[in-house]
């Protein structure tokens, strides 16, 4: 498995270009299921979740042809509306494609996802809201067999707590049923709205995307369309905080800097410096240690969950003990005993960390756990004194496109280390 050898204590410099949106990819991949014409998307970030999706995609009988960050789906048949055990359980998200392969073939297969390093992560709510479409669902053998043979039809769905994927597996299932669907306590996340930006120039009718109620008027056909996806805004706010973390003075760019401004508020609370002047791009300076600051994360527009581990990679140098409460997420504190190999100073108390700044922190071997989790370990490296080594780097290759290229480009000491068991096996051609 490949690793992450990075030598701590060199301030960054220069510019980090933001990829587009993995959390936007997903959806927007998912919804090409929708239509039996080409669709053209561009800016697609080359990771692993990506090519996971893409795989899937392909087993439903959809063709996917790829050139750099330009992919085009072609779902001209789908012979075979199923998404499998050994797919889903390397990604959640692969439960995207539940909606889309209902709503376009009238039945779909889905393997229910297993629970992950962050936490149990059912699907319930994306099951009963397609319930409420009119589609039967069973639930056996670890799948989740849907069938609406006469199509689906128009709905009022109210989340009882906010999902993300299950307001975007809604929304592509009710673009094609008939009928007006209402979808109430819908996330706000800018990659529902993307996706919806991409179902509107395919044909579909769609009010409020964005917001925490969505109208949508079924129609009877989508056709193809072409779209560039948004921004990563989760990979601005690691560049953003790992210009900080360095002390160093670094320019974001490719971004969308309201995507990120409970982190910006945030971190100009902390003492860094946050310049907007360029569009497109935020320019970050720090060049002593933060205050503490504490945060709670929370759904779009609050401090996203998906910073946490992050920022709390900040906040172990911090001046002064910071509380990080964790709302989303029941188990997404499994970067802190990593950060404690390394000297840092942090204390769990069920949903709330408490971290005590430290001067600094120490080189060490750390494992990644899941990829969030990940980013964390390296924003910590770069600061450490000395050497670390992150071990399962996979993580981050689900979700970062080229991260120790793009953060060497800055002036980290940062390099991909394979170990010879990998590299045999991969010269072998074998899998991992
Ligand atoms: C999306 O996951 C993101 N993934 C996650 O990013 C992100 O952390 C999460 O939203 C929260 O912002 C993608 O967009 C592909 P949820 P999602 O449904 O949709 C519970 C990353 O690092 N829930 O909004 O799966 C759930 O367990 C990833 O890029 C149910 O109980 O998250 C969680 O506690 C990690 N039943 C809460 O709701 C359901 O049917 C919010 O989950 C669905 C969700």
């Amino acid at each position: 498995m490949d690793k992450f050898k990075i030598q701590g204590g060199t301030p960054l410099s220069g510019e980090l270009p933001v990829s587009g949106s993995k959390n936007a990819a997903l959806p927007v991949l998912a919804a090409c299921l929708l239509t039996d014409e080409p669709v053209i998307l561009h800016r697609i970030p080359q990771v692993k979740d990506i090519g996971t999706m893409q795989s899937l995609l392909e087993y439903a009988g959809a063709k996917v042809t790829q050139d750099g960050g330009n992919v085009t789906v072609h779902a001209k048949t789908l012979d075979r509306p199923e998404a499998p055990y050994e797919v889903v359980k390397t990604m959640r998200a692969s439960s995207l494609v539940l909606g889309p392969l209902v709503a376009r073939t009238g039945r779909a297969r889905v393997s229910m996802p297993g629970g992950c390093a962050i936490g149990a992560r059912p699907i319930n709510m994306h099951v009963s809201a397609l319930e409420h479409l009119g589609a039967t669902i069973e639930q056996s053998h670890g799948y989740v067999e849907a069938q609406a043979p006469s199509g689906l039809r128009g709905g009022s769905i109210h989340f009882d707590r906010i999902t993300v994927t299950g307001t975007e597996d809604l929304l592509m299932a009710a673009v094609l049923a008939k009928g007006q669907t209402i979808i109430r306590n819908a996330a706000r996340e800018p990659e529902v709205k993307d996706v919806a930006d991409l179902l509107i120039k395919m044909g579909a009718k769609i009010e409020g995307a964005g917001t925490s109620i969505i109208k949508v008027q079924g129609v009877e056909k989508l056709h193809g369309a072409e779209h560039t996806i948004i921004a990563d805004r989760i990979e601005a706010g690691t560049f953003l905080l790992a210009g900080a973390l360095s002390q160093g003075d670094v320019l974001v760019t490719n971004l969308v800097p309201e995507h990120v401004g409970s982190l910006i508020m945030k971190m100009e609370q902390a003492g860094a410096e946050l310049d907007d002047s360029q569009p497109g791009a935020l320019r970050v300076r720090c060049l002593r240690r933060p205050k503490a600051v504490d945060i709670t994360t929370e759904e779009y527009p609050g401090f996203p969950t998906d910073l946490q581990a992050q920022y709390m990679s900040w906040m172990t140098v911090a001046q002064g003990i910071s509380f990080i409460t964790e709302t989303i997420f029941e188990n997404r504190f499994m970067h802190t005993q990593e950060l404690a190999r390394m000297g840092a100073n942090i204390r769990i108390e069920g949903r709330q960390a408490i971290v005590a700044g430290e001067d600094t922190l120490s080189g060490a071997q750390v494992i990644a756990s899941d990829l969030r989790a990940s980013a964390s370990l390296v924003l910590a490296a770069l600061v450490a004194k000395g050497e670390t080594i992150v071990d399962r780097v996979y993580h981050i290759d689900r979700g970062y496109e080229k991260i120790e290229e793009k953060l060497a480009a800055v002036g980290a000491r940062i390099q991909r280390v394979q170990d010879a068991a990998t590299s045999q096996t991969q010269q072998a051609g074998g899998e991992e």
